[in-house]
């Protein structure tokens, strides 16, 4: 009975140390060598379809996981699987089937280990920067506002090129609409901390004379002729606040930049709306607003883990990127939309596994449904992250393990205690102490560690928050046209030229001859491979071979959804 392994429970083992939960394997096949041999001939087959579209990108979608390293995003996968009660290692996020991937160097040109500011700057600019500087090139160092003033130093990004492609433009993120990573969409500034003028006046008469993040989103363009953008930060926007909270960034110079926002609507007779909870996002009638600003909390967003699910409250990720891409789709020339799941980041600086992976499973509803909702053969999209974190996966669990539970027996770890699968290797969990023999750490016997509340071992200790990024490579995961051209080792700038040059745009305007030059190249070349060589490919496969460039991209889309 095949249902018998489906059905297997949950097992708990039970030690001397603790309990941790095992989930059960979704397949009873895998101890089955025919089982391993059909999966491959099954990939060989994907990869030989493998679709290489070659038409220009009407659309252009990037989701960017802040922080969603590899081994988070492994652990997300994991994470997935046993939220639906088996064991995960062996299930997929959505991205992990997009047909095309290449990794992605980080640095800065100043640091090894980046920051969200200058990778934002490096795959939006498509120039590599300096730490914390946003939408300037290496010659402004942080903080060096005359630098950033000087018209050859300030970058333009792929935001800009789109909207002079009169294509229109959006993001959306779960942290401030000022923050680091969607302000080097639309900022230029020396400092990704100078998102409201208070900030910068701790720098004197040497920053007053740059404009501060916020401002420039809503005077400057491209920030001004943005027609979505959405997140929090209604503090830095001097909109009015509705909590009582620590005002680290509230504006002194009196600006309501929302009222402002709203009169340059009026005054240029657009339709807009602006929103703040679910219940006005819903009510937004995207077929007829032009432009949508939506600020749902003061600050960043509330993580998914601790969201106000009600009308009154903010919505989900995937809630945003339904709205702006409803809101999008009604642009003949195409559009570009940024949108970030920007608190696996701050859920890991906290050293809160729980909270990271439930960000990052929001993120992922919000990839599924963008791709459900856009033309896969003229939309490009690219799921990457801006840089790692320094989360590891320890071995060596079970398969199955819990990914947010404990290991209890070990013939590796020498003190005999229980250990979490992920740990950090900074953050502020340092927790060793002297026993009066030797230096221990916590027992996590009768310790939940599944809780969101749990702060995870830290090999060295931060402050609070300040649990550092990684700086290993990050993928880059693409489908659509030309999402083929991720194929090894990149510079993360590489992805602003992929886009522009998928959607002649930017640096790359006139490329559009390129395409009449070689259309469909790739198709017959692959057509022609795969039917020189029929016995390789089983039968169910070749039904397929005998039609036409569609029906490749038919089995691309089933391999990939
Ligand atoms: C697979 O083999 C292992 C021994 O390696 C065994 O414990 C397990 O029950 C087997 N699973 C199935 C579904 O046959
Ligand atoms: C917007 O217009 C499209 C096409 O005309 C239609 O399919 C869609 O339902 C409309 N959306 C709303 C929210 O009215
Ligand atoms: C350190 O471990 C002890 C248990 O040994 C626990 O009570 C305490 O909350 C931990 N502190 C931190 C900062 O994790
Ligand atoms: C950890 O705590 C449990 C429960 O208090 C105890 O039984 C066990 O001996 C402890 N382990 C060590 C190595 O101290
Ligand atoms: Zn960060």
């Amino acid at each position: 009975m095949a249902s018998l392994g489906i059905l297997a429970v949950v097992v708990v083992l039970a030690t001397g140390f603790g309990t941790a939960t095992v989930f059960p394997r979704p397949s009873e096949d895998e101890n089955d060598s025919d089982y391993w041999l059909k999966l491959g001939r099954e990939e060989i087959e994907e990869a030989l379809l493998k679709p290489k579209l070659t038409n220009v990108a009407k659309n252009v979608i990037l989701f960017l996981g802040d922080g969603m390293g590899i081994t988070v995003s492994t652990a997300g996968r994991i994470y997935k699987g046993q939220k639906h009660g088996h064991s995960g290692e062996e299930g997929n996020l959505v991205w992990d089937k997009f047909p095309s991937l290449g990794l992605l160097k980080t640095y800065d040109l100043d640091m090894q280990v980046p920051d969200s500011a200058s990778t934002a700057t490096a795959f939006l600019c498509g120039v590599k920067a300096n730490y914390r500087t946003v939408g300037v090139n290496g010659r402004v160092r942080y903080c060096d506002c005359q630098a950033s003033l000087i018209e050859e130093n300030r970058l333009t990004s792929i935001i800009q090129w789109a909207q002079e492609a009169k294509k229109d433009t959006g993001f959306i993120t779960t942290t401030q609409v000022t923050h680091a990573t969607v302000a080097a969409a639309y900022a230029k500034s020396a400092s990704r901390k100078w998102q409201c003028d208070k900030k910068m006046k701790k720098f004197g008469q040497s920053a007053t004379a740059c404009k501060d993040i916020a401002r420039q989103l809503v005077e400057d363009v491209p920030g001004k002729h943005i027609k979505v953008v959405m997140g929090g930060g209604r503090q830095e926007m001097g909109a009015p606040k509705t909590d009582i909270m620590e005002d680290n960034c509230k504006r002194t110079d009196g600006m309501n930049l929302v009222r402002d926002w709203i009169s340059h609507k009026e005054e240029n007779d657009k339709s807009y709306a602006y929103v703040t909870t679910t219940r006005e996002l819903r009510s937004v009638d995207t077929n007829n607003t032009e432009y949508i600003l939506g600020l749902f909390d003061d600050i960043h967003l509330p993580y998914e883990t601790d969201r106000d699910t009600s009308l009154d409250g903010c919505p989900h990720i995937k809630e945003m990127v339904e709205v702006a891409i409803n809101r999008l789709k009604n642009s003949d020339n195409g559009f570009f939309l940024l949108a970030e799941g920007g608190k696996i980041d701050k859920g890991l600086h906290i050293t809160s596994p729980k909270r990271a992976l439930e960000e990052l499973l929001a993120f992922e509803e919000a990839v599924e449904l963008a791709l459900k909702m856009v033309d896969m053969e003229e939309t490009l999209v690219i799921v990457t992250a801006d840089h790692s974190h320094v989360m590891t996966m320890n071995g060596y669990p079970p398969r199955g393990n819990d990914i947010l539970g404990v290991v209890t027996e070990s013939e590796e770890i020498s003190d005999g205690l229980p250990f979490t699968t992920l740990t950090f290797a900074n953050g502020h969990g340092f927790n060793y102490s002297f026993d009066g023999n030797k230096v221990v750490r916590p027992n996590l016997t009768g310790v939940d560690t599944t809780d969101k509340e749990y702060v995870s071992l830290a090999a060295m200790p931060t402050y609070y928050d300040s649990e550092t990024h990684g700086g290993e490579d990050v993928a880059a995961f693409a489908v659509g046209p030309w999402a083929h051209l991720f194929h090894r080792v990149h510079e993360q700038t590489y992805i602003a030229h992929v886009m522009a040059y998928a959607s002649c745009i930017g640096p790359y305007k006139d490329c559009h001859h390129h395409h009449a030059e070689r259309p469909f190249n790739e198709y017959n070349i692959l057509q022609k491979q795969v039917k020189e060589h029929p016995k390789r490919v089983s039968s169910s496969a070749t039904g397929l071979l005998s039609g036409n460039i569609f029906i490749f991209m038919i089995a691309a889309k089933i391999f990939l959804f």
